[in-house]
């Protein structure tokens, strides 16, 4: 079956939770995606999802310190909060194969801490098993707790550093998005200012003010996911933020090439 090319698209964990309070979820944030996506494959693209943790992961991961890698002082509940924080991402991960599931789409999640190691955009890990045919199933992966091979023994890969190699490395990817939540795109000031604007294209010599919140964000917020999308587009024309709220918008960005977002520009 002939396709129009492939689409590597994270659903933000702050689109699909709600990332201040535990485990608190958006079902209906999911759900409007996923009636997107089902249009998307009707329209022959193949797609591959990436989803963040918001508040099923960030929260216990900070508590516990464990972006930060073994702990001795604290390592008996840092190997309980690790195992907690791999069962929730589990628990996240159905509930998007469950909304996926709702307009017939079959989708397998696989969880990186069985098939990836270390951290960052060189993560080691076979990604090949995100390489499928149009009608085969949605292959799914997320930001999780990994094994490292060095002294530090464990840390968090980020949904956006498995954005980095899906994009760079399966064939046919033609458009790269990250979806995010209350927001249309990149915004000029943190997007709490009241008088924030929409950058409609960014380039990483572009200074923004972002608001990493590392009072709740483990991995590296927006700055992390700027420099990945940046990276991502010395390869692959179409990278952009988008409003996942408004997930129509990736429909209208497919068919004219254009839409309310930012788009990333290489260097
Ligand atoms: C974080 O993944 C994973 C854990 C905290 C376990 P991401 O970095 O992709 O998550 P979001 O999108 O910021 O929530």
């Amino acid at each position: 079956m002939s396709t129009k090319g492939r689409i590597v698209i994270k659903l933000g964990g702050g689109l699909i939770t709600n990332k201040n309070k535990v485990k608190t979820l958006d079902k209906d944030a999911i759900n409007k995606v996923c009636k997107v996506i089902k249009i998307l494959i009707e329209e022959k693209y193949n797609i591959i999802i990436v989803h963040g943790a918001g508040s099923y992961g960030h929260i216990l991961s900070k508590e516990m310190k464990i972006s930060e890698g073994i702990n001795h002082d604290i390592n008996d509940k840092q190997i309980k909060a690790v195992k907690q924080i791999r069962e929730d991402m589990r628990e996240l991960n159905n509930e998007v194969i469950d909304s996926l599931k709702r307009v017939n789409l079959n989708s397998t999640g696989f969880p990186p801490s069985i098939w990836a190691k270390n951290i960052g955009k060189e993560f080691i890990g076979d990604i090949s098993i995100f390489e499928k045919k149009l009608g085969e199933i949605i292959p799914i992966c997320f930001g999780d707790v990994v094994e490292r091979d060095d002294e530090k023994e464990f840390g968090i890969l980020s949904g956006d550093d498995l954005m980095y190699r899906l994009s760079i490395e399966i064939p046919d990817v033609n458009f790269t998005i990250f979806l995010l939540g209350d927001v249309d795109g990149v915004m000029d000031k943190p997007p709490d200012n009241s008088d924030a604007e929409l950058v409609p294209i960014w380039n990483s010599n572009d200074s923004i003010r972002t608001s990493h919140n590392s009072e709740v964000d483990v991995t590296g917020g927006m700055d992390l996911k700027l420099m990945r999308a940046s990276e991502i587009a010395k390869k692959i024309d179409n990278v952009w933020f988008l409003n996942g709220d408004r997930p129509e918008r990736i429909l209208q960005l497919v068919r004219t090439g254009s839409t309310i977002g930012t788009k990333i520009k290489p260097q």
